[in-house]
């Protein structure tokens, strides 16, 4: 008897060939009123996107699947679910990765291999009245047959740093399985639940960062992550400030 994926109990399965973009296949979904736990995926994309409206390269080989959740929470509280999701990725890849492949989480919503990016995260929502969230839509995308070479970051893939041969379905179950984990955490105690194993798998804490913020660029030291998720920088003269939103660049990478 052949078994379909394993996947956390609740969480139902929409499995494509190809779409536009898992994302708006999770969206449209959403709209239609279905439950938390609907997973799309596709075997390729061809409207992949990322954050700051760059596109994702999603030939063949790779994970492009987008998560449906509709936490009771703020709009403000749904972004630390970026971090809860880029922790059980980093969880999931740990758990196949060779001795020496430092799976990290940079902030807020990577996961590096050997300092260059295996994952991407997107977090799409809808509000509802009273600043609460109606559903937010996690899509994460896992570099695993191949990456693109033309990124402004350093790019890889699980083929290219030594992991064992992988199908991304088997990534996905693996993915799903500690985030379901998490979220029940993360729903109980909130992200103050999460943080000490982010911390523990985190990029970069300590060293010094440029932050790109929707009207500025901030550099300083990376001090810490907050309970709530921020990104705490010192900056020079010693000004901290809690970041909520923003890309993290290193300076020394
Ligand atoms: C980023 O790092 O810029 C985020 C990348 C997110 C890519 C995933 S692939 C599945 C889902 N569908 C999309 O169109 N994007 C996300």
């Amino acid at each position: 008897m052949s078994t379909g994926p394993q996947l956390p109990h609740g969480y139902v399965l929409h499995a494509f060939d190809r779409v536009e973009s898992t994302n708006d296949e999770a969206r449209r979904l959403a709209e239609e009123g279905a439950a938390a736990g609907a997973v799309v995926v596709a075997a390729e994309q061809v409207k992949g996107r990322g954050r700051h409206g760059r596109a994702w390269a999603s030939p063949p080989g790779n994970l492009y699947a987008s998560l449906l959740l509709r936490p009771d929470c703020t709009i403000a509280e749904s972004a630390q679910l970026s971090l809860v999701a880029s922790l059980a990725l980093a969880e999931a890849l740990v758990a196949l990765a060779p001795p020496d492949a430092d799976v990290r989480v940079k902030w807020p919503n990577d996961v590096l291999v050997r300092g260059a990016k295996v994952a991407g995260l997107l977090l799409e929502s809808a509000s509802a009245a009273h600043e609460r969230v109606a559903w937010v839509v996690v899509g994460s995308g896992v570099n695993i047959a191949s990456a693109p070479a033309d990124t402004a970051y350093p790019a890889t893939a699980l083929r290219y740093e030594g992991f064992p041969p992988v199908t991304p379905i088997h990534v996905l179950e693996r993915y799903l399985g500690a985030l379901a984990g998490w979220l029940e955490r993360w729903r109980a105690g909130g992200f103050a639940a999460v943080r000490p194993a982010w911390l523990a798998l985190g990029s970069g804490i300590g060293d010094r960062v440029r932050l790109r913020l929707a009207r500025e660029e901030v550099a300083g030291r990376f001090l810490d992550v907050t309970e709530q998720g921020a990104l705490l920088v010192a900056q020079d003269g010693d000004r901290r400030r809690q970041i909520t939103a923003g890309e993290l660049l290193f300076s020394d990478r």
